[in-house]
């Protein structure tokens, strides 16, 4: 090959390559890979569904303070092919004090921070709270603490959002309001806790 041609066909390179990416939409125009949305999913109501229920026996919480981690699992209706996103959210169900040993109290939260949506964490040494999130707790009960912004929720006192009286005030940090909670039914026959939805919406 002369170097005539050998320049020839260097040029040649990205000539080809920008008829290609010229091309390349049309044809795609012409013939989709991906076909149409499922028919209905616009219509369908926009509500996550559960996967599958989150069940506690009440004996892993055998006295008030006691607090179990889980994964809620949803899927959340999407605009792609599938309909649908799976979500992986943490969890805390925390056993708080009621009237006597056989009296169980709950409550069953998020743990997804509602100010910028860092995951929180549980803090029963009043120390640490006081050292490590600016807050005290008055009468060294737990706390969930969040260490982004040190946002801190009270899960004995309540907060208003709206029409509703929520558990998990704010009581220091920046959080607009309480974490997001989960309904939870408590099985008397089978001795379980049942968690069975998770309140809608994003952080804050
Ligand atoms: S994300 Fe939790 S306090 Fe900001």
């Amino acid at each position: 090959m002369n170097r005539r041609s050998f320049l020839k066909l260097v040029l040649s390179v990205p000539l080809l390559g920008a008829l290609v990416l010229f091309v390349s939409p049309l044809f795609r125009y012409l013939k989709p890979v991906a076909g149409p949305f499922p028919e209905g999913l616009v219509s369908k109501p926009l509500s996550p569904m559960r996967i599958k229920n989150v069940t506690f026996s009440l004996s892993e919480f055998p006295k008030p303070w006691v607090v179990q981690e889980f994964t809620y699992e949803q899927k959340n209706p999407e605009f792609t092919r599938q309909g649908a996103q799976l979500s992986r959210i943490p969890g805390y169900a925390l056993r708080i004090p009621g009237n006597g040993p056989d009296d169980y109290q709950f409550v069953v939260y998020s743990r997804i921070c509602p100010h910028m949506g860092c995951i929180f964490r549980y803090v029963d040494d009043p120390n640490v709270a006081a050292s490590g999130f600016n807050y005290r707790p008055p009468k060294g009960t737990p706390v969930f603490a969040c260490p982004c912004h040190l946002s801190v929720y009270d899960p004995l006192q309540k907060q208003a959002v709206g029409t509703q009286e929520l558990s998990g005030k704010v009581v220091s940090g920046p959080a607009p309001r309480p974490p997001r909670f989960f309904t939870f039914n408590i099985d008397k026959a089978s001795q379980t806790l049942v968690i069975t939805s998770l309140e809608q919406g994003g952080i804050s």
